[in-house]
């Protein structure tokens, strides 16, 4: 018996076993679904993106028209799409042509001019139950890199992430590999390790937040690290092509506008300028009202700060008769434009050793653990040069001699 199979049945079903293969889903027709769905999508979304009038502009799903209408006011071009629909049929957006040369381990000099071609790609869109939406929401609310987007940016961010479940000893990233997507974490444990003279070195730990896979992006160089799942969680992946559009484009203008100030904080006056450019790249900005909480002592810490405009008031607890610290907060010092604190917990790891509060109207640049880590080592002895003043200041304001990193 012979029989006809539909042009491009083959290629669908593979394209959705490979993503099953891929993100091993736990619940496969629910996967079936988004994948399916998200594909019609961008299908209709080309489409529409052809025509004069809607080109570059986002997917509206509320005024899409329906398949029937989209037939009849695309006839033609529904048919010959239907025709070429296996050729070019991947669920991952396309990497731009420039995305295929390497270029060196230095922060790549990026102008944004010459990024026309990636502003009109078409945009990706994959669709997202209430429930997942909110968590990605949730997922995403601290992440640094998002921080400084705009508000329409930063949904099409959103729009254009899709969910990725893991189980545990699952290799997210692997070092050397290229670049695909960025992982923001929803959920879930995950070790990076290093390969270094042959043997595998864990370096650092996500626990439950934070993001990773923004190196190989940003700089167009193979992964730096492997990334590996503990035990089972949740990621949500955004694609190396929309990364480009939104987030490095918008590391442009960051480098632009912080250019000057970062030169000017004392801290980082010994990097070299591109090192200088990589702290640009990865930090967020964060504003607080006057009296708001920034640090709250004995917190753990995942992030340093460095004060833009404002000034911020370093409270400490003091002890009770039993030794808890459980007493008034005293003023121990304050911190101005270009002065940092919160680098004390992540140079002794230790719990946050002192409160932290806006006194007026503050903007502060903030660093993520990982990224101090990686850029800022080589600051590490200038960082601990500030503890003996630390130590000074408590013996002024509690009148007790103190070692801060016992
Ligand atoms: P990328 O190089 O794209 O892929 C591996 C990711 O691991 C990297 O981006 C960072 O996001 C993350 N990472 C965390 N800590 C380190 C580290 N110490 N060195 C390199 N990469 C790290
Ligand atoms: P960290 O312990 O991470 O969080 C609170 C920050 O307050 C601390 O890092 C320092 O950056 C800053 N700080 C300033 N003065 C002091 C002080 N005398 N003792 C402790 N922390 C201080």
């Amino acid at each position: 018996m012979s029989v006809d199979v539909p042009a491009g049945l083959t290629d669908l079903l593979k394209g959705y076993t490979l993503e099953v293969l891929k993100q091993r889903p736990v619940d496969l027709l629910e996967f079936a679904v988004q994948h399916f769905t998200s594909l019609r999508e961008r299908r209709n979304f080309t489409i529409r993106s052809r025509s004069p009038v809607t080109r570059g502009v986002a997917f509206d799903q509320d005024s899409a028209p329906t398949d029937e209408e989209e037939e009849e006011e695309h006839g033609e071009e529904e048919e010959e799409e239907e025709d070429d629909f296996p050729d070019d049929f991947t669920f991952k957006a396309p990497l731009p042509s420039k995305c295929n040369r390497r270029v060196s381990v230095c922060a790549e000099a990026y102008n944004p001019d010459e990024d026309e071609d990636e502003a009109g790609e078409a945009k990706v869109i994959h669709y997202k139950t209430e429930a997942q939406r909110q968590r990605l929401q949730e997922a995403c609310r601290d992440i640094l890199l998002f921080k400084t987007l705009e508000q329409d940016q930063f949904t099409e961010v959103l729009d254009s992430m899709f969910e990725v479940l893991v189980k545990p000893h699952d290799s997210i990233i692997n070092q050397g590999d290229d670049g695909d997507n960025f992982y923001v974490i929803e959920r879930g444990v995950f070790d990076i390790l290093i390969q270094k003279d042959g043997s595998s070195c864990c370096v650092g730990r996500y626990d439950n937040k934070g993001s990773f896979g923004e190196l190989a992006l940003m700089y167009n160089t193979p992964r730096a690290a492997t990334i590996r799942a503990v035990q089972e969680g949740a990621l949500w992946a955004l694609d190396r092509a929309t990364f480009h559009r939104l987030i490095v484009r918008n590391n442009a203008k960051k480098r632009k506008m912080y250019e000057h100030f970062i030169e000017s904080v004392p801290l980082l006056k010994s990097l070299q300028v591109s090192e200088r450019m990589k702290i640009v790249d990865v930090l967020g900005m964060k504003s607080f009202r006057d009296g708001e909480l920034i640090i709250r002592q004995g917190d753990s810490a995942d992030c340093f700060y460095i004060v833009e405009s404002g000034e911020v008031r370093i409270m400490i607890r003091s002890r009770t008769g039993a030794g808890q610290r459980s007493g008034p907060e005293l003023e121990v010092a304050r911190c101005t434009r270009g002065q940092y604190f919160g680098e004390l917990a992540l140079v002794t790891n230790k719990p946050r050793a002192a409160s932290v509060y806006a006194a007026g109207e503050t903007r502060c640049l903030v660093i993520d653990v990982q990224a101090f880590e990686r850029l800022l080592g080589s600051c590490k002895q200038i960082l601990k040069r500030n503890i003996w003043q630390y130590e000074q200041q408590l013996v002024a304001v509690f009148g007790s001699s103190v070692h801060i990193t016992q």
